[in-house]
């Protein structure tokens, strides 16, 4: 059994990676329309991975047997700059689900409830990788600057990507 309190926040971190999830879509469909194919795949496949990590913390919840309880998902922002700052936002908003992820690993540790600390190491590590993956590709429009053909061969590399930067799920 979990408390209320661990309850509420993991509740709260479902949501949050729900939003996350919906962030990135958005992303993606920005993408779409401004015709950066291999960006916008990207984006998507990170919708899709943040949407895993939504429901990691589903069967957690139902494992411990505590109530999952979905509020509502902000409308995520529409338009960006320029793809360079969508990237920035991502990273921007990866920074601030580690420092959530944190609280929760805080809030654990003072309930002293350690299966929730070690359920939530997963996180841990996965914050590490997402941080570095999405701050790599900020520093890689940096190089780039105004060069087109650099965009273009970024949006190219982009596409590649098949799966989760890492191990995924
Ligand atoms: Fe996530
Ligand atoms: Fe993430």
């Amino acid at each position: 059994m979990i408390t209320e309190k661990m309850r509420d926040a993991l509740n709260g971190q479902l949501n949050k990676e729900l939003f996350s999830s919906y962030l990135y879509l958005a992303m993606a469909a920005y993408f779409e329309a401004e015709s950066f194919a291999g960006m916008a795949k990207w984006m998507n496949l990170q919708a899709q991975e943040e949407h895993e990590h939504a429901l990691k913390f589903y069967d957690y919840l139902i494992k411990v047997s505590a109530r999952v309880k979905l509020g509502a998902i902000d409308e995520p922002q529409f338009e960006w700059e320029s793809p360079a700052a969508a990237f920035q936002a991502a990273y921007e908003h990866e920074q601030f689900i580690t420092k959530s992820i944190n609280e929760l690993v805080d809030l654990a540790m003072t309930e002293k409830d350690h299966a929730t600390a070690t359920f939530l190491h997963w996180f841990v590590d996965e914050q590490v990788e997402e941080e570095s993956s999405v701050s790599e590709i900020v520093d890689n429009f940096k190089m780039i600057g105004d060069s087109k053909s650099a965009l273009f061969m970024l949006d190219r590399e982009l596409g590649q990507r098949v799966n989760a930067p890492e191990e995924g799920n």
